[in-house]
C-alpha cells in the first residue's frame, strides 16, 4: 500500500465539524484502478452515522449556518474556491489515483470544482423573490428559502464536478448538506470537506459520510430529517432513490446518464468536429454521464468520418492515470466486466478500429481498450444501452427526419450535438431533439458551470448547474399581505 500523505484520516466521517470514526468502526478498501492495488481504507459509515450527520445538519440549518446572511455564505464559498485553486495539484493527484483518470482530466475537474465555488459564491446573494401585482389592498411577494437539510449521493466518475454542482448550489442557497460519496472513489470528497473547514464553513453545514450505497446511501435517502435529495448515478439506483424519497414526499433531482448522440450533417466541418466526436466518447474512459456514445453521420460523409475516427482510434493508448495518456483504466473490476459484456454483445458488429494498451501498464489494472464500431443499426444493444466505457458506435443516416428519429430513439435524453453550417437546421433540430442540453458545432461547451444541465426520460429530471440549480435547491414561498 503506498503512503498517502493526507491532511485528514480517510477512515473517518466528517460529522459536526469533527473527523470521527464510524460507529461500527468499519472500513472499505479503496482500490487504485491503475494497478489494482489497495490505495488506502476509507470509513464504512452506516445508518447510525447518517443519523448523526442529519442531526448535525439540522442543528446547523436552524442555528448558525441557517442564519448566515447570503453574502457571507457566498464569501465562504468563494474562499473555498480559492483554497481549491491553491490545491489543484493535490486534488488532481488524489483523483487520478482513486478514479484512474489521466492527470490532465483530473486537474480540469479540480479547476471546475473551484469554478463552481466561485460561481455559487457569487450567486448566493443574487437569487431574489418577486412582487406580484394583485387585487387592491394586497401586497404579494415571493421568498426563495432553503429546503433545509439536503442529501447528496454522488458517483465515482466525476466526484469533484458533481460535488461542485450539487453541494455548491445547495450551500449557496443556505441548505445544510449531508454528502455520501461513492465507495469506489471518495478521497476528493474528503479533501473538499477538509478545505471547507479551512474556509470557515460552520460545523454541520457540510457533513460527509462515506459508505456503501445500500447502507449509508439508503439510510440517507430514507431519512425523515432530509428535505431534498440529489442523486447522480445509475438508473436502477435512481429508481430506488425516487421510490424511497416518495415515502417522505421530498423532491429529488436525478441525473442518470444517457446515450447521447452527435449528428453530423453533409455540410459539417469535419476538421472541427473530429476531436469532439472522439473525445466525447473516450473522456474519462467513457465513464461520463454525458459521454457521446452514438455518432450519427450523413451517408455522404459517412466513409470520411468513419475513416478519420478509425485513424484516431488506432493511435489511442491506454495507460495508468499518472502517465496522463488519452485513456486510463475503468474504475473497477466490476465496471470492466460490464463493459466487456457489452463488447461481447457487439461481437456481431463491424469493429472498425480499437486502441492499444501500453506494454508497461500494470497487469492488475482495470483496462479496457477503446472500441469503435461501424454500420450499427439503431436498435442494437450497443446503440441503445448506456455502456459507460470507451465504446462508440457509428450509424449512417440519409434524411433529417430519419436522424431525428434515431437521435430521439432511446430511453435517454441528456445531451445531443448538431454539426451543420445550416442555421435554420441548427434551430429546427435544437427544438426537435429530446434532450436536456443541445450543442451546435461543439460538444459540451467546455463543461460550463453556468449552463443548466439535466435529463429527459431515463436520463432523469431536475436541473443542476447554472442559476437553475439555485431554484431547485430552494423552495418558493408566496406571501399575500392584506393591508386595505
Ligand atoms: P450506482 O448508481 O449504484 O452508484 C452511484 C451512487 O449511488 C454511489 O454513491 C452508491 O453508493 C449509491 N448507491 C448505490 N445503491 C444505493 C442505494 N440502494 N441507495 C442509496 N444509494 C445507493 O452506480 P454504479 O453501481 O457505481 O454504476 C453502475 C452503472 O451506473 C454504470 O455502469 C453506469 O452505467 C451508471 N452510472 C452512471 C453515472 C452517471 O454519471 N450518470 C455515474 C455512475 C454510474
Ligand atoms: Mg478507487
Amino acid at each position: 500500500m503506498p503512503h498517502l500523505d493526507l491532511p485528514f484520516d480517510p477512515t473517518c466521517c466528517l460529522i459536526d465539524g469533527v473527523w470521527s470514526k464510524p460507529v461500527a468502526q468499519e472500513t472499505i478498501e479503496l482500490i487504485n484502478p491503475s494497478d489494482g492495488q489497495i490505495l488506502c481504507h476509507i470509513a464504512k459509515g452506516g445508518a447510525a452515522d447518517i443519523d448523526a450527520a442529519v442531526l448535525s445538519s439540522q442543528t446547523a440549518f436552524y442555528g448558525k449556518w441557517g442564519h448566515t446572511p447570503a453574502a457571507d455564505r457566498g464569501r465562504a464559498l468563494s474562499k473555498l474556491g480559492r483554497l481549491i485553486l491553491e490545491n489543484v495539484e493535490f486534488l488532481a493527484t488524489l483523483e487520478a489515483l482513486d478514479v484512474g483518470k489521466p492527470l490532465e482530466q483530473a486537474r480540469a475537474d479540480a479547476v471546475a470544482l473551484a469554478r463552481y465555488m466561485e460561481f455559487y459564491g457569487g450567486a448566493s446573494d443574487k437569487v431574489h423573490g418577486e412582487t406580484i401585482p394583485y387585487q387592491d389592498g394586497y401586497t404579494v411577494y415571493t421568498l426563495r428559502e432553503a429546503h433545509g437539510v439536503t442529501g447528496h449521493i454522488i458517483p465515482w466518475n466525476y466526484p469533484m464536478q458533481i460535488i461542485g454542482r450539487s453541494v455548491g448550489a445547495a450551500l449557496a442557497m443556505g441548505n445544510a448538506c449531508v454528502l455520501k460519496p461513492a465507495e469506489e472513489a471518495c478521497l476528493t470528497a474528503l479533501a473538499f470537506a477538509n478545505l471547507a473547514i479551512e474556509a470557515g464553513l460552520p460545523k454541520g453545514a457540510l457533513n460527509v459520510v462515506p459508505g456503501l450505497g445500500p447502507e449509508a446511501g439508503a439510510a440517507l435517502c430514507g431519512h425523515p430529517g432530509i428535505h431534498h435529495m440529489s442523486f447522480t448515478g445509475s438508473v436502477a439506483t435512481g429508481r430506488r432513490i425516487q421510490a424511497t424519497a416518495a415515502q417522505n414526499v421530498i423532491p429529488v433531482t436525478l441525473e442518470l446518464g444517457g446515450k447521447s448522440p452527435q449528428l453530423v450533417f453533409e455540410d459539417a466541418d469535419i476538421d472541427a468536429a473530429l476531436p469532439f466526436l472522439v473525445n466525447a466518447g473516450i473522456q474519462n474512459a467513457g465513464q461520463t454521464c454525458s459521454a457521446s456514445s452514438r455518432i450519427l453521420v450523413h451517408k455522404s460523409r459517412y466513409k470520411e468520418v468513419t475513416d478519420r475516427m478509425a485513424q484516431r482510434y488506432s493511435t489511442l493508448i491506454v495507460r495508468p492515470a499518472k502517465e496522463d495518456g488519452d485513456i486510463g483504466p475503468l474504475i473497477s473490476v466490476r465496471q470492466k466486466a460490464i463493459v466487456e459484456g457489452f463488447l461481447e454483445k457487439g461481437s456481431d458488429l463491424t469493429l472498425c478500429a480499437k486502441g492499444s494498451l501500453h506494454p508497461d501498464a500494470p497487469k492488475g489494472g482495470c483496462y479496457v481498450l477503446p472500441h469503435l464500431f461501424a454500420d450499427v443499426s439503431a436498435d442494437h444493444a450497443l446503440a441503445q444501452e448506456e455502456i459507460f466505457g470507451p465504446v462508440q458506435v457509428l450509424i449512417p443516416f440519409e434524411t433529417e427526419a430519419e436522424v431525428i428519429a434515431i437521435a430521439n430513439g432511446t430511453d435517454y435524453g441528456l445531451v445531443a450535438s448538431i454539426w451543420t453550417k445550416d442555421g435554420a437546421r441548427q434551430m429546427r433540430l435544437a427544438k426537435k431533439l429530446r434532450s436536456g442540453q443541445i450543442f451546435v458545432n461543439n460538444y459540451g461547451a467546455g463543461g460550463g458551470v453556468e449552463l443548466p444541465f439535466g435529463g429527459r426520460g431515463l436520463s432523469g429530471h431536475g436541473r443542476e448547474k447554472g442559476f437553475e440549480a439555485l431554484y431547485g435547491f430552494s423552495s418558493l414561498k408566496t406571501v399575500a399581505s392584506y393591508h386595505g
